[in-house]
């Protein structure tokens, strides 16, 4: 039986997505190198779906081991989560970052190419619309980046892009997520960063179990309602039945399509702070710092694409989306 290559399925998203696929009846394969996760993802995606997970514990930049992943499993589609994500550390490491994100992107489609398989479906980023689109953004604005990682981002699109054209036969989607938060339902798998978070989400939650003691808040100067920054929060249980809607699509629908997956609406900073003091019962502290280099004020999605060609809605709230992530908080409090 054919299956579906998971790239990077022990991480955040990616993990939400194997449960996902496996509910919808895909067999999957994941592989991961465990660079920015732990193995146990994969006994919690195990004990959620009750179904045994084929993991290879593999770098996708080694080409012997992609490889041998294609000879020893019928793969007909690669979901591609796998990759470095952290927009600081691509400042200060872009060779890194280059090497990683797109040497292994490229070792990952030439094996495709070599064993005939043609669909990918890929995570790219809302920061591929740059700095200066105006917003709700729309995919056929202008891409561009201010760092390294999205720079991978961009470049991976545009590679997607030739390869459509080149072969008239691939499929690509490259799903823009805006910012995926929350947790599964079950409290099993969620956000687990190492070392202290550079995102808003984790920020908090680890605020609100004590783990840090106090929130900065980047800038509250900005032009939005309150002045802090407006962002479009995607829940990852939405974001993960995303990429199963995409894959569908993708099987039907050859060529390259860019799809934003985001909820179309924008959360300041300190509206996400109260949801979440809500959400956990218990205030969160935070002061008011300087604006974080590289941040615009405010951004959210066109969600109306992946309404149109994949049937797709974000379904969760803000409320959900802070509970989700409380649970994941309160049941992990040090991780996986
Ligand atoms: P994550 O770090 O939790 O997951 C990425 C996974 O890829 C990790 O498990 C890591 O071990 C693995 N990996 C990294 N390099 C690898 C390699 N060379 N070989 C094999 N495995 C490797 O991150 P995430 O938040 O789940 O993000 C998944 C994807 O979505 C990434 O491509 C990221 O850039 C993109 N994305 C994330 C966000 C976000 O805010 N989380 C937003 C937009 C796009
Ligand atoms: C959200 C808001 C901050 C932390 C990043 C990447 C983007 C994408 C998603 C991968 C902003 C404010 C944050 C804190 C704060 N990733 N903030 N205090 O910057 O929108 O997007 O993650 O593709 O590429 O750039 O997300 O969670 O870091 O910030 O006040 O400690 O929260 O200023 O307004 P961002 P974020």
């Amino acid at each position: 039986m054919s299956k579906i290559l998971i790239t990077g399925g022990a991480g955040f998203i990616g993990s939400h997505a194997c449960v996902e696929f496996i509910n919808a009846g895909f067999p999957i394969v994941v592989l991961d190198n465990l660079s920015n996760s732990k193995e146990e993802s994969i006994r919690r995606i195990e004990k959620i779906t009750g179904k045994t997970v084929t993991f290879y514990k593999a770098d996708m930049r080694d080409a012997a081991a992609v490889r041998r992943i294609f000879e020893e499993q019928q793969i007909d589609a690669v979901v591609h989560f796998a990759g470095f994500k952290a927009v600081g550390e691509s400042v200060a490491k872009p060779l890194d970052y280059y090497e990683n994100n797109i040497g292994g992107t490229f070792v990952l489609l030439q094996i495709m190419r070599e064993y005939g398989c043609k669909t990918i479906v890929f995570s790219s980023s809302a920061t591929v619309y740059g700095m200066h689109n105006p917003i709700p953004y729309v995919e056929d604005m202008p891409t561009s980046a201010t760092n390294p990682y999205g720079y991978t981002k961009v470049m991976i699109e545009q590679i997607l892009h030739d390869i459509c054209i080149s072969d008239p036969e691939f499929r690509a989607v490259a799903l823009r997520y805006f910012n995926p938060i929350g947790a599964h339902k079950s409290g099993l798998i969620g956000e687990d960063p190492n070392g202290i978070p550079n995102n808003l989400l984790p920020y908090i939650g680890q605020v609100a179990v004590g783990k840090l003691q106090q929130l900065s808040i980047f800038g509250n100067d900005y032009d939005t309602p309150d002045g802090t920054g407006v962002r479009d929060y995607i829940h990852v249980l939405d974001l993960a039945k995303g990429h199963v809607s995409a894959l569908k699509y993708a099987k039907e629908h050859a060529g390259f399509m860019p799809i934003n997956l985001g909820t179309g609406h924008g959360i300041s900073v300190l509206e996400m702070v109260h949801a979440y003091e809500k959400a956990c019962g218990k205030p969160i502290s935070y002061r008011i710092a300087d604006r974080r280099p590289g941040d615009i004020s405010a951004n959210y999605a066109n969600a109306s694409r992946a309404k149109e060609l994949l049937n797709w809605q974000a379904e969760e709230t803000l409320e959900t989306m802070c509970e989700d992530s409380w649970r994941f908080m309160q049941q992990n409090p040090n991780g996986l």
